[in-house]
């Protein structure tokens, strides 16, 4: 149900004549104080959302990146929601605790993958890399670990343990967190490494000795070092940084076999806004030895932050927007991974609650499973970021169950296979369902991703700047392909119909035909409106239209299925000579 504006409004209940954008304007910060409340993107949250639309993993792969999420083994195997929203979300998965030495070893000569081996199935099954964290730290132990682990018999610990577990997934692994938070700027050592049992047993070189045996044991995943709280400008994070730095020089030197720095990003919250200018040069010396940089447990910690959940929800939303927007510009850093998904399930709720009791909302879904504003952030700062050599080892994209022998199988995998359409997380297409307004701006912008801007940004009051689709709906109305309504309504959510369809991408290709006669060729033709005719036109001679079954019927004014807007946005692909015309039986040819 979408949830009522606060301020009344004008319904302009038109019919599709109306496709004029024009209104009395209403400006950004007269919206905010509007205190619009954003559309519901899906009346019930069990309906699977079109995955182009929103999917964090389809958007970060068009720029070579990945997104994903540290996720515990309880909740994504008793949470069939919460599981379906990690798999249509994330591109890589990470095991929170199951590949800790605590989950990992029952007693001094066991070892139980149980669990962490249900979740690199569950990352298979889902198309999704998977990444290990963590073979080496100094939490996380087990209960026996203490009273058995000692200078004597450390290596031989250590040695068998990465042995084991790096072997175990030897060839699965994205990447592994070799070793985890071994600085410690409170200590008394001028290299600033943690006082540890690790670092007691075996001295600093257990560092270099950790990366090593993983090596052997996984010569194919990315080795990591990962640690926390160099993200702030603040002095705390520029020593740390400085001394996180120098480890990386050291081991560099030594010709360790590190591939890359993992940043937690833990962020914090503060009324008076963050920054994150210091990090920006640390990034660029990291980056300088050759290191690839992933941010692994990124999310928001609103302790500070006012109670009202939808001012907190912007605050946090600005936090991911300006970390984002310093770490993606470099390019560097391959991959942005959440410390949970949901706020739902945040290991935040049990070790830092909020004094006001109040639920913490650190992560870019809510607790009902619905994108926030920090989902946009993420969607924006992905968007904006830019492109890197695509990586190694990203899952292809899947064939769907549903479209074998389907009218338009050829048009929907093409789209697929250029990452332009995605699927749901059940491995269908769903090509018979409908397309709103809304999910259709993000596929025709991705599908015309070059396409320049002319026309003036619109924000319509239906869509506010948290909308899920707001970006993708901003840029496909400056590129054209799509229009508002009367009175600054652009109505997201409306199922579009095939004549929209049609007249978008006509427009958005800056086509037009003064010769309507063409039209004559549809038995249907007296249903096109008025004021779709000459794109019509346009598009039926560019052969842009594809009509199932009957060739000779347009069905201007039924609602375009899945299915056809794939096959016609792949039509207006050939007529921009992107892609190799696909010879059917349902093309219009005139
Ligand atoms: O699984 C056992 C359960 O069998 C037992 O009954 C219960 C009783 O204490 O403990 C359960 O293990 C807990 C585990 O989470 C799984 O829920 C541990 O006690 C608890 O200490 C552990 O906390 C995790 C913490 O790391 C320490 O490992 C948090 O969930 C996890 O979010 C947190 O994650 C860390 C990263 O690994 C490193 N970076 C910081 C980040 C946040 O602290």
């Amino acid at each position: 149900m979408h949830k009522q504006l606060l301020l009344k409004r004008r319904h302009f209940l038109i019919g599709l004549g109306a496709l004029t954008g024009m209104g009395t304007f209403t400006t950004a910060s007269q919206l905010r104080h509007l205190n619009l409340l954003d559309s519901d993107i899906s009346a019930d949250p069990s309906v699977a959302l079109a995955a182009e639309a929103i999917a964090l993993r389809a958007s970060a792969r068009t720029k070579g990146l990945l997104f994903g999420a540290a996720v515990n083994y309880n909740n994504l195997s008793s949470d069939q929601a919460y599981a379906n929203l990690v798999a249509q979300q994330c591109g890589i998965l990470v095991p929170a605790n199951e590949l800790k030495w605590q989950a990992l070893r029952p007693s001094p000569s066991q070892f139980n993958f149980t669990r962490a081996d249900w979740m690199a199935q569950f990352a298979r099954r889902n198309g999704m890399l998977f990444r290990g964290h963590t073979l080496v730290w100094h939490n996380g132990l087990p209960n026996w670990f203490a009273k058995t682990v000692n200078k004597q018999n450390a290596e031989k610990f250590l040695r068998e343990h990465i042995s084991r577990v790096a072997g175990h997934y030897a060839g699965q692994m994205h990447s592994w967190d070799v070793v985890n938070e071994a600085i410690d700027p409170r200590g008394q050592r001028g290299d600033m490494l943690r006082n540890t049992p690790w670092l007691r047993f075996l001295g600093p070189d257990y560092i270099d000795l950790a990366f090593r045996m993983a090596a052997e044991a996984d010569p194919r995943a990315i080795l990591t070092y990962n640690d926390f709280g160099i993200e702030h400008d603040t002095p705390q994070a520029e020593t740390k940084r400085a001394a996180v730095l120098r480890l990386l020089e050291r081991l560099k030197s030594r010709g360790t076999p590190i591939q890359a720095l993992g940043i937690q990003a833990h962020l914090f919250g503060h009324p008076d806004g963050v920054n994150f200018t210091q990090i920006r040069r640390f990034l660029r010396n990291v980056a300088d030895l050759g290191l690839e940089i992933m941010i692994t447990e990124l999310d928001v910690n609103d302790q500070q932050l006012p109670r009202d959940p939808a001012l907190r929800d912007r605050a946090v939303a600005n936090v991911y927007a300006d970390f984002l927007e310093v770490v993606l510009d470099q390019p560097a850093v391959t991959a942005v991974i959440t410390w949970g998904i949901s706020d739902r399930y945040t290991w935040l709720s049990s070790t830092k609650p909020r004094k006001d009791g109040a639920g913490l909302r650190p992560l870019p879904f809510d607790a009902q499973l619905k994108p926030k504003p920090a989902w946009q952030s993420l969607t924006s700062a992905i968007a904006q970021a830019p492109t890197r050599p695509s990586q190694p080892g990203l899952p292809t994209p899947t064939t769907f169950a549903d479209i074998q022998g389907h009218w338009a199988q050829r048009y929907i995998q093409a789209l697929a296979d250029k990452n332009i359409i995605s699927g749901f997380p059940d491995g269908t297409f769903k090509p018979n369902a409908p397309v709103t307004r809304a999910e259709f701006a993000a596929i025709v912008t991705k599908a015309f991703p070059k396409a320049s801007q002319n026309n003036a940004s619109i924000e319509f009051v239906d869509v506010s700047r948290s909308f899920w689709g707001y970006s993708a709906i901003q840029t496909a109305v400056r590129r054209g392909f799509l229009v508002g309504y009367p009175g600054r309504i652009f109505q997201p959510s409306q199922q579009i119909p095939r004549v929209q369809v049609i007249v978008a991408l006509a427009s958005g290709l800056n086509l037009s035909s003064d010769n309507t006669s063409v039209l004559s060729y549809y038995q249907d033709a007296t249903q096109i409106p008025t004021y779709a005719m000459n794109k019509v036109a346009a598009a039926t001679q560019r052969q842009m239209v594809v009509n199932y079954p009957t060739v000779r019927q347009l069905n201007p004014n039924r609602n375009a299925t899945r299915a056809e807007v794939a096959a016609f946005i792949y039509q207006a692909l050939v007529d921009a000579d992107q892609a190799q015309s696909i010879n059917s039986p349902y093309l219009v040819q005139v």
